[in-house]
């Protein structure tokens, strides 16, 4: 029987198995994943799980009955620990092995610790579910957090974390909130919006300082305050789940890289027939941009095990052609204060804004992004039907005028 593993168990690998289901796959599908859980949504855990306002079973990405009707091998917590290319196999943890026709690497990113607070009394990170729980019970006795590094998670914690009247303090080295997803202006905006509802900002700072009496961790900032908090959330960033790869003679550059079919690429520059990779953790080739890209956002992890599920039923099938290239217009939300921000394109912090309705500082606004007289990216706050008009016209390669004409009428 023809046989397809799909490593991890998150919304890139639940959405490829489901298109091997919908395509008719009939063959054995084994999906591995480390977290103990059915797959689940990661958005709401730092938003209305943390909140206490969702439970476990509104956070899964699918009904179990639903999700037993894909009828998968589901091996969870589980590790894969090893890729075999040329036997087709990869390892798992647990000493066994798996051979596969078709495999899919979903094995996502994970977060980065900052070693001067790693192990350290109260001191907590954010990505998986388990990792929520620990946050949201540390947080319902909590009066004071403090969220080391200004990103999409730090930011998100911080809204959710003020409306359950709990004072939070931030700490970015960069010179506003969500630098490098937003750039400067933007990101100005919504330092300003976090500052103005209370929360206590500190960019271009750093921790100086650390130490801890076993009880509470006391930390001094370059900006030579100090602080002990309840809780301290490190928020600063990820890195794509790849080291179990090493030695496999998969290309690892930032990601597992892959052609623009999402097939992975050997060291020696081979598209490898029937291994694929999607999600947080591939890096492939986009054809509009030129160059390799990585996403590590909930849409590209849905829309990317699409089209590498396609690609790798196509090489299994023999019937040679590529499904189409992925090369998709990005698309990034976040909520906060009750406010939604979106933004699509591949935003780079040094792209050229525009605000072409509404104003940066009323935070509620359209900006968009310009680079070389082109128009390539947008961002809105509290701009809904806008964003997904900027959106069409992103996709249709619409001109700087037209964008701005469009949008701003
Ligand atoms: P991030 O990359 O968005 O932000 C990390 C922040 O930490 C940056 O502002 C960076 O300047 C700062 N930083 C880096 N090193 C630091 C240090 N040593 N001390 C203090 N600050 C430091 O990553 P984040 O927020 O940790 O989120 C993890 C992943 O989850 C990211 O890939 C993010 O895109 C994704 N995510 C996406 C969301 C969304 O799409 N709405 C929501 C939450 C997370």
């Amino acid at each position: 029987m023809t046989s397809i593993v799909v490593l991890g168990s998150g919304l890139a690998g639940l959405r490829a198995a489901e298109v091997f289901r919908e395509k008719n796959f009939q063959g054995k599908i084994t999906l591995v994943g480390v977290e103990p859980q059915l797959p689940y949504n990661r958005p709401p855990l730092s938003k209305q799980f943390l909140a206490g306002e969702w439970d476990e079973d509104r956070v899964r990405l699918r009904l179990p009955a639903e999700f037993h009707s894909l009828d998968l091998d589901f091996l969870k917590g589980i590790k894969v620990v090893g890729l075999d290319l040329e036997q087709r196999s990869v390892q798992l943890s647990q000493g066994t092995a798996i051979d596969f026709d078709g495999l899919v690497i979903a094995t996502g990113a994970e977060n980065r610790q900052l070693p001067a607070l790693e192990g350290r009394p109260r001191v907590f990170t954010l990505r998986t579910l388990t990792e929520a729980l620990a946050l949201r019970q540390a947080l319902s006795s909590a009066e004071s957090l403090l969220i080391v590094g200004g990103g999409f998670i730090g930011a998100e914690v911080a809204a959710t974390a003020h409306g359950l009247g709990i004072r939070v303090c931030i700490v970015e080295p960069q010179q506003t909130l969500m630098f490098r997803g937003l750039g400067k202006e933007v990101g100005s905006a919504m330092t300003n919006l976090h500052r103005e509802k209370g929360i206590d900002v500190r960019c271009n700072t750093e921790i100086s300082h650390v130490h801890d009496d076993g009880e509470r961790t006391n930390i001094e900032l370059s900006d030579r305050t100090t602080h002990t908090p309840d809780v301290i959330l490190v928020g600063i960033g990820a890195t794509p789940t790849t080291d179990w790869l090493s030695g496999s003679n998969v290309h690892l550059s930032n990601g597992v890289v892959c052609d623009e079919n999402c097939r992975v690429m050997t060291a020696d520059g081979v598209a490898v027939k029937s291994v694929v990779a999607a999600g947080d953790v591939a890096r492939w080739f986009s054809r509009s941009q030129n160059r390799l890209v990585r996403s590590e956002h909930w849409t590209n992890a849905q829309d990317q095990a699409v089209n590498a599920a396609h690609t790798l039923l196509l090489d299994l099938n023999g019937e040679g052609g590529d499904a189409l290239p992925y090369d998709p217009v990005p698309y990034v939300w976040s909520d906060q204060f009750g406010k939604k921000i979106q933004a699509i394109g591949f935003i780079d912090p040094a792209d050229k804004v525009r605000i072409v309705k509404g104003a940066l500082s009323d935070g509620k606004f359209l900006a968009i992004m310009e680079r070389e007289n082109r128009f390539v990216g947008a961002i809105g706050v509290a701009m809904v039907p806008l964003v997904m008009q900027a959106r069409i016209l992103l996709t249709e390669g619409a001109s700087l005028d037209v964008a701005r004409e469009k949008l701003a009428s």
